[in-house]
């Protein structure tokens, strides 16, 4: 007989604005509109997944809601010509987990333009270690290669304990890269060291808010992840002709800054958006990531846990002890 329901994480609104969560077992006939039912085996947790379990109105508006901005499974149904039923997907980006059911639950129901083939030389579980943190660090990796970053080159990547910037700092490194990590919060010289850094420092050694509009030039390329004052340090380290990614705002949306990092430095910034990443862009991304990208210790990144422990590891993140890539696996 058709399996007609699931259990999903629900985020729910109270009266007095508090954000409560728990396991629910809810309808498949209640998933939003879309032409391939997915049958989802692993989601990941990543910053927004955290802001929408909490109540962050800028990525969820409504409530109720199943967060998870990650899915990856198997095909269940499909009216799509793309996609059949028994094909591996993983899908990301686009609404899943704003404002639509997300990975969060054992279904999902999208259009096919978000889903992405699983390519090969990955599992579904390694597409989940990567997940949209580690498909925005590829992101990064890619703008900077592009630009004409290569081995040996010394490059900065900021946040490293987290998501985007573990993945980040394997990437770099695997591909031969000098890579410095900053370390903010929890110590994690030795993992960081473990992943392929060579240098681990701390905000200390690096945030500057003399408003000196230069600073020792230091790095010819960066993946930022933290915004505010770390952004801002950074482009002022930046070598010559260097660039650095800016993808994130832990620290702060707002930056303080002159325009001499770029007219005598002549340092690029790219902002990176996963989201609407478009899909000739995504799909070169994702063949990295399981081809030259997927480095022989992705183990080591990641945390594996059930449904039941989702809540606990969405604290984690919400005070910045959480380190590497969480996994969830929806059927254990
Ligand atoms: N633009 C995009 O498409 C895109 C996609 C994915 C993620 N993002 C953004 O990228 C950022 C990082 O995401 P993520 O998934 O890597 O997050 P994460 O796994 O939670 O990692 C965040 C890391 O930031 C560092 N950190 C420094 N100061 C912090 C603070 N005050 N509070 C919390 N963490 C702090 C911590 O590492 P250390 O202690 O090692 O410094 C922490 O592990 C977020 O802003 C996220 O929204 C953007």
């Amino acid at each position: 007989m058709e399996k007609k329901t699931y259990l999903g994480l629900v985020v729910r609104e109270t009266e007095d604005k508090k954000y409560e969560r728990a396991i629910e077992e809810l309808s498949i006939d209640h998933l939003p509109a879309g032409d391939v039912l997915v049958r989802v085996l692993y989601s990941s947790l990543n910053y927004k997944d955290m802001l929408s379990a909490t109540g962050n109105k800028g990525v969820t508006k409504r409530y109720p809601h199943t967060p998870g901005i990650d899915a990856a499974g198997i095909v269940e149904k499909s009216s799509s010509n793309e996609f059949n039923p028994g094909d591996e997907v993983i899908v990301t980006s686009y609404d899943l987990g704003m404002n639509t059911s997300g990975g969060l639950g054992q279904y999902i129901r999208v259009p096919s333009a978000w889903v992405v083939r699983k390519p090969v030389g990955l599992s579904l579980r390694e597409s989940m270690i990567f997940g949209t943190a580690g498909f925005t660090a590829a992101l990064s990796v890619l703008r900077l290669t592009d630009f004409g970053i290569k081995a040996k080159d010394d490059v900065l990547v900021t946040g490293a304990g987290g998501g985007v910037g573990g993945v980040a700092v394997s990437m770099l490194s695997h591909a031969g890269l000098n890579v410095t990590a900053l370390n903010s919060l929890t110590d994690e010289r030795d993992y960081l060291t473990e992943i392929g850094a060579a240098k681990v420092l701390e905000p200390a050694d690096f945030i500057d808010e003399s408003g000196r509009p230069l600073l020792k030039d230091q790095w010819t390329g960066c993946v930022e992840t933290l915004g505010g004052n770390v952004l801002t340090s950074a482009i002022r380290s930046i070598r010559a002709n260097g660039a650095i990614t800016c993808c994130g705002n832990v620290v702060s949306g707002d930056i303080h800054l002159t325009v001499y990092p770029f007219i005598l430095r002549g340092v690029s910034l790219f902002g990176i958006d996963s989201q609407n990443c478009p899909m000739a862009v995504r799909l070169r991304a994702w063949d990295m990531i399981a081809g030259p990208w997927k480095f022989p210790w992705l183990e080591r990144l990641a945390s594996e846990v059930k449904l039941s422990a989702v809540d606990s590891a969405i604290e984690k993140i919400r005070s910045g002890s959480h380190k590497g890539r969480t996994i969830v696996n929806l059927w254990d």
